[in-house]
């Protein structure tokens, strides 16, 4: 496994990649746990040459979020992905990835960027957006893969394919979970014995919502109140039932909805949702 520590190294090697072989990347912040794994596991298995990228990318931070905070463990990263199978792992800093001050910047749609998580952490999604074009033109992977999770992330990663005819295909990963249903996040760490308890809450209401449809409610509404009750111990940022395009919908359609959860245990914050 190669690991390379700048742009000109990730060219040099993508350049020596035979013409017939098919790459897959995984675009990482690092503190790798199962849920990456997933990722790069489905990559290795799917292509002759998976890239791991690695990059705390500061753009997508808002200036009182956890940018210096957030977990830094590359060495560690390293070994989970040579015992995966990657091929190599490209770990730049942040002065290989923005040489200049004022960039180009992309924005997402306007109806998909700025609800939800865009709302909330404002510029968010064009940090993303910026970070993620770079990587996909360093790279020219054949595929990406991006978890299910973070799932406006992954529906505006692909408007962005699809918007500027980048020639590679965006493969949807599933939330890998705990044995206790929390969904894996680097996030995870920061939380406390009770507040894990707490936290639990997130992932037993979107349960409640499956359980709620399974039974025959259909109403957004009924399913959104219904699941409140179970979020006691948490701050609840939003709730809501979206289409597949991020837009509110008042009843579920069927492999058309999503359920989109956002709360704060403590000073965590951590967001799970529902593929319908
Ligand atoms: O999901 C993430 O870890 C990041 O948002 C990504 C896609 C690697 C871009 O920095």
């Amino acid at each position: 496994m190669q690991i390379l520590k700048n742009v000109e190294e990730l060219i040099s090697y993508r350049r020596s990649l035979p013409s017939n072989s098919n790459v897959g990347l995984v675009p990482t912040m690092g503190a790798l746990h199962k849920g990456h794994q997933s990722l790069i596991q489905q990559s290795v298995a799917n292509n002759s040459h998976t890239i791991l990228s690695i990059f705390v990318n500061p753009t997508q931070f808002g200036p009182t979020e956890d940018f210096d905070k957030y977990p830094r463990t590359l060495q560690k990263d390293c070994e989970i992905a040579k015992s995966c199978g990657v091929s190599a792992v490209f770990a730049p800093e942040v002065a290989e990835m923005y040489p200049n001050n004022d960039e180009i910047t992309l924005h997402p749609p306007k109806n998909m960027g700025y609800i939800f998580e865009g709302f909330i952490r404002d510029g968010h999604f064009d940090g993303v957006l910026q970070i993620v074009l770079k990587l996909f033109h360093l790279t020219q992977p054949h595929f990406a893969y991006f978890g299910q999770k973070d799932a406006q992330q992954l529906l505006i990663i692909k408007r962005l394919v699809k918007d500027t005819f980048l020639p590679l295909k965006i493969i949807p990963c599933p939330t890998i979970r705990d044995v206790d249903g929390l969904a894996l996040s680097s996030r995870n760490i920061y939380l406390s014995a009770t507040q894990r308890q707490h936290a639990l809450e997130i992932p037993q209401s979107l349960q409640y919502i499956k359980e709620l449809i399974n039974n025959g409610t259909e109403d957004a509404k009924t399913l959104i109140k219904s699941a409140k009750q179970i979020l006691k111990n948490v701050t609840l940022d939003y709730l809501a039932i979206t289409d597949y395009n991020l837009q509110e919908i008042s009843a579920i359609q069927p492999n058309n909805s999503l359920v989109l959860i956002a709360a704060k245990v403590g000073n965590t914050r951590l967001i799970d949702n529902l593929w319908l």
